[in-house]
């Protein structure tokens, strides 16, 4: 098995090489390849994900993906790495779990995943401006295609992991002719699914649930943008960014990648959180290599060093251990 690593920018670099730690004990078999992407290598090269990424990760059975910082202006010949190399390699559902987790930052309860569509909707990156620059104008796709195979993912999930109710999320009381796709053809695909409760929310009122009651929700099935935002809504239930894996799967190759971000005002004090990261590859040993006692062993050690009172300071302050300190506590906790 081969693992294409990319730690991208920022904390990319802090956390990345923690979940490549725990892997490589786990996992002694799998082999590790390198790759650039992100911000930096864009300012050093002029593109932020070169050809012999795409090729190398198109080689492998799957991608560790770290985070990239993105500019929120536009720049020339810029484009956000992971979201393209989610769409060239055809990972086309987000699994993005929120389960209760030792810290005092988390809520008893919450076991919930969202399953986010990967590849369309305003994430296709088609903007534009007119007027002068008085108008911007950013469209939203929204396919029959898309929609049935995230949506046979998200059921099959429930099936696969003994869930019993899954929830579409959408907007289709406004967006009756994109929206209202995802909902007709999610609906479709709920038919072959009888022993799933199937519900729908619009997903204003899907994030006032997820604020008031997220212990309602089990499997969040959504359109790409929704998916983002509430599943880091739902990252702080699960006790904070630091601790939300994820795993886009989709025509053969899986990415485990942290649902957070380079994280600019932390990076490089070694004090960010690989949880989020280390529980990613897990998702990976699970879902994609089917090794679930190597995803066990893994969940089991972050949860123990949890438990435990382990923490770096996203977490709290008092107490707070390294990115360092915190990877080899998990790393003992292995059994
Ligand atoms: P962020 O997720 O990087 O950070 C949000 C807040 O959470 C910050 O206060 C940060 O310190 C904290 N945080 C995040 N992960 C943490 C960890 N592992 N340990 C401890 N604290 C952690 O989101 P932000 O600040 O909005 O974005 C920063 C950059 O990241 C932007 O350039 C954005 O485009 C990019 N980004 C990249 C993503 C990706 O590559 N998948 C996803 C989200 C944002
Ligand atoms: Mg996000």
């Amino acid at each position: 098995m081969e693992l294409c690593v990319i730690e991208g920018d920022g904390i990319g670099h802090e956390v990345v090489p923690a979940a490549v730690q725990i892997l490589r004990v786990v996992a002694p078999d799998i082999t590790i390849h390198h790759a650039p992407a992100g911000w930096h290598y864009f300012q050093q090269h002029g593109t932020p994900l070169p050809d012999s990424t795409i090729q190398l990760a198109a080689r492998c059975s799957a991608v560790l993906f770290g985070a990239v910082s993105s500019p929120s202006y536009p720049v020339e010949n810029y484009y956000s790495p992971v979201v393209r190399l989610r769409r060239e390699l055809q990972a086309f559902a987000n699994l993005r779990p929120t389960r209760y987790l030792p810290v005092p930052t988390a809520r008893e309860g919450v076991d919930l995943i969202i399953v986010r569509e990967n590849t369309e909707d305003l994430y296709i990156g088609h903007e534009s401006t007119s007027d002068e620059g008085r108008t911007g104008v950013a469209q939203k796709v929204i396919t029959r295609v898309a929609t049935e195979r995230v949506s046979r993912a998200a059921y099959e999930l429930a099936v696969r992991s003994g869930r019993e109710k899954v929830t579409i999320v959408h907007k289709a009381n406004v967006l009756p002719q994109s929206d209202g796709l995802f909902r007709r053809v999610a609906l479709e695909v709920a038919r072959d699914y009888a022993d799933i409760i199937t519900d729908e929310l619009l997903v204003d009122t899907a994030a006032y649930w997820m604020v008031k009651d997220p212990t309602r929700f089990d499997v969040v099935l959504t359109p790409n943008l929704y998916g983002d935002i509430l599943s880091d809504m739902a990252a702080a239930w699960g006790g904070g960014l630091g601790l939300a894996p994820s795993l886009s799967l989709g025509d053969g190759i899986g990415i485990a990648e942290p649902v957070h971000g380079s994280a600019p005002d932390i990076a490089g004090k070694g004090i960010a959180n690989p949880t989020a990261a280390i529980l990613s590859v897990a998702m990976l040993l699970r879902h994609h290599w089917q090794r679930p006692e190597a995803a066990d062993r893994v969940e089991n050690a972050v949860y123990a060093a949890l438990k435990q009172g382990e923490h770096t300071p996203d977490i709290y302050i008092e107490g707070a251990i390294s990115t360092q300190e915190f990877t080899d506590r998990v790393s003992s906790f292995l059994t």
